[in-house]
């Protein structure tokens, strides 16, 4: 299949190409999305074949409005009702209670689904003019790291997809919190782009992410996403803690050159690495985390190692993923 590229202004041809039943990846505030009109089940399919996704992985919904969210949901509990009015549009997705109408293969034969409204101006205008809620997982072939630019979604998709549009790196650059909005207290099932923190100044009583490797046995009443590989380069990834680099590389391997590196601190011997990436805040990280990981096996590095941050706010998100890639 080939692939067509459309940029910002042309974005009538990839609504048009999901209104026809095809796939077309778009960004979001978040990563960019790989996307289907959600009511079309033969649409949705497509989805899974193109990423190698197992089918027992449900899909979010993404909606541009109320009309939208009113198709694939309903008894939308108070709190969620809350939670969207405060954070929405944004990265924060909602576990509600599935319309019948919604496919068994978006939700993973799940009675719920998962729905967001991102803040990305091209998501919110391409989910408009294709008028119909776009289910999308993120754009990267399954298990690995989620796609942060468009180049990216290219190098896993290309020819597997319909089209792509080519916005800019997206600029919070992990995934959105999925939230179980379904049980009470609601619960974190990914901790994303909204922290904890936010999440308890609407609704107090909402449970944290508990981690999600140690809750396989939960499975089916949690995230069924959780319990698959994610988020891997080819490299190995290495998570270490602040101040103990050099010990740990001296430990590992001579070859700096096949190492790269991504964290707050800068290495004492920056130059004798493959690349370094110092960056400037935890959200700094987050953005470029994805994007290291890509590049260093395009470089054909061995190892990413990558420093350790404390476990707060944003935090959360981001060592929950360099957990998972250094599984
Ligand atoms: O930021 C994001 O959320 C991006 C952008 C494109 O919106 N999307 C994304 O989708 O990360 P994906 O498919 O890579 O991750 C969706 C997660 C999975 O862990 C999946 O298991 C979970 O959401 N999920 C989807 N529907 C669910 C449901 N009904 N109940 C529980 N978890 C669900
Ligand atoms: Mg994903």
């Amino acid at each position: 299949m080939k692939t067509t590229y459309f940029s910002a202004l042309e974005l009538e041809g990839a609504a048009e190409l999901i209104k026809n039943g095809e796939l077309a990846a778009f960004p979001t505030e978040t990563v960019y999305g790989l996307g289907a009109d959600a009511l079309n089940e033969n649409a949705v399919q497509k989805i899974f074949e193109a990423k190698g996704r197992p089918a027992d992985n449900p899909l979010i919904v993404h909606v541009a409005d109320d009309s939208h969210l009113a198709l694939i949901a309903s008894n939308i509990p108070v709190v969620a009702q809350e939670l969207m009015a405060r954070f929405w549009p944004g990265a924060l997705t909602l576990v509600l209670p599935k319309r019948p109408e919604v496919s068994s293969l978006v939700t993973a034969g799940l009675n719920t689904v998962a729905v967001r409204l991102p803040s990305h101006p091209i998501a919110i205008e391409l989910i408009r003019l294709a008028g119909t809620p776009i289910a999308a997982p993120s754009a990267n072939r399954s298990g690995r790291p989620s796609a942060t630019t468009w180049q990216a979604v290219a190098d896993d998709l290309d020819g597997r997809i319909a089209g792509i549009v080519k916005g800019e790196p997206t600029s919070f650059g992990l995934e959105s919190t999925v939230l179980d909005a379904t049980c009470d207290p609601p619960r974190v099932l990914r901790p994303g782009g909204v922290t904890l923190e936010q999440l308890k100044e609407v609704c107090d009583a909402i449970q944290p992410y508990s981690g999600g490797l140690s809750n396989q046995s939960l499975q089916g009443v949690n995230s069924p996403g959780l319990k698959y590989k994610h988020y891997q380069p080819q490299a190995k990834v290495v998570v270490f803690t602040a101040g103990v680099l050099e010990s740990e590389l001296q430990r590992a391997l001579d070859r700096l050159d096949q190492v790269h590196y991504i964290g707050l601190s800068s290495p004492s011997n920056p130059m004798r690495f493959g690349s370094t990436q110092v960056c400037s805040d935890v959200g700094e990280y987050a953005a470029k985390l994805f994007d290291t990981f890509r590049k260093a096996d395009i470089a054909g590095a061995e190892w990413v190692y990558c420093e350790a941050v404390s476990e707060i706010g944003i935090g959360v998100a981001l060592m929950d993923r360099l957990r998972r890639a250094s599984q």
